[in-house]
């Protein structure tokens, strides 16, 4: 099963593909954690795509495919991914579609009022890519990862300023995919509503998942 989650910054991608991950055993692809990883181990391509990050801007569409291809063709994805933060634009998106076959599209929508806070208080412990809310999804102990007991951060991309710029890209490179995936008629797209509980959007996405096997 190759599942792509759609939907705005905050919307709760990471989260629920971190969730299917944990219980049905997809492997979580995300774009933007492979950026911060490579970033993180001082990589050029870490370098490159800070430029972008910090701005809120898109990673230019050639440097993006070439790592999700490389990612897709690893023995973890072979029984499964869930595609987080890819794709974002309609190449990416015709790019991935040469590569593999997607059983389901998920947009998970949010409302734009709700993403504000949602990312300002939200913490990650970079090495693993958990992510904690200092309201909703609080670490065991403030400031650090419940399995490591490691240094939650705040993303550099989560200040105000660049969060509005992150909105608007959305806006006008990332949302017209919904309509792109729905005329296309396959893979089936769920739409699913982000702003409940963690939980019950989790339930949302596996029924929409065993929706899709049962048609199989
Ligand atoms: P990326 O890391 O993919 O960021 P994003 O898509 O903007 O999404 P976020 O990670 O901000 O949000 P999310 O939907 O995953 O929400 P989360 O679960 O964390 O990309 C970062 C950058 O990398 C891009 O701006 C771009 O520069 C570059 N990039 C990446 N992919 C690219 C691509 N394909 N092409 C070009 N450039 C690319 O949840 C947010 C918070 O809300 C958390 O604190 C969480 O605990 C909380 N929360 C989650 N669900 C709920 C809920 N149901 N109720 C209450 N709180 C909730």
């Amino acid at each position: 099963m190759r599942i792509i989650f759609l939907g705005p910054p905050g919307a709760g991608k990471g989260t629920q593909a971190g969730l299917l991950q944990e219980r049905q055993g997809l492997t979580h692809v995300s774009t933007g954690e492979m950026f911060r990883e490579a970033l993180a181990n001082g990589s050029p391509l870490g370098a490159e795509a800070k430029r972008y990050m910090d701005a809120g801007e898109l990673v230019p569409d050639k440097v993006v495919i070439g790592m999700v291809k490389e990612r897709l063709g690893q023995p973890d994805c072979a029984a499964g991914c869930v595609l987080d933060g890819f794709p974002r634009t309609v190449p990416q998106a015709e790019a991935l579609a040469r590569e593999v076959e997607i059983d389901l599209v998920i947009d998970l929508r949010c409302d734009l009022a709700a993403v504000a806070s949602r990312l300002e208080g939200r913490r990650v412990h970079l090495p693993s890519g958990r992510i904690y809310h200092v309201d909703s999804k609080p670490p065991r102990v403030e400031g650090q990862d419940d399995e490591t007991g490691e240094a939650l951060i705040v993303r550099e991309d989560d200040r105000p300023e660049t969060v509005a710029r992150r909105l608007k890209v959305y806006e006008e490179q990332t949302a017209a995919l919904l309509g792109h995936y729905q005329s296309a008629g396959t893979p089936p797209v769920a739409s699913i509503d982000g702003m409940h509980e963690v939980e019950t959007v989790s339930a949302a996405i596996v029924a929409a998942i065993e929706e899709v096997k049962k048609n199989a």
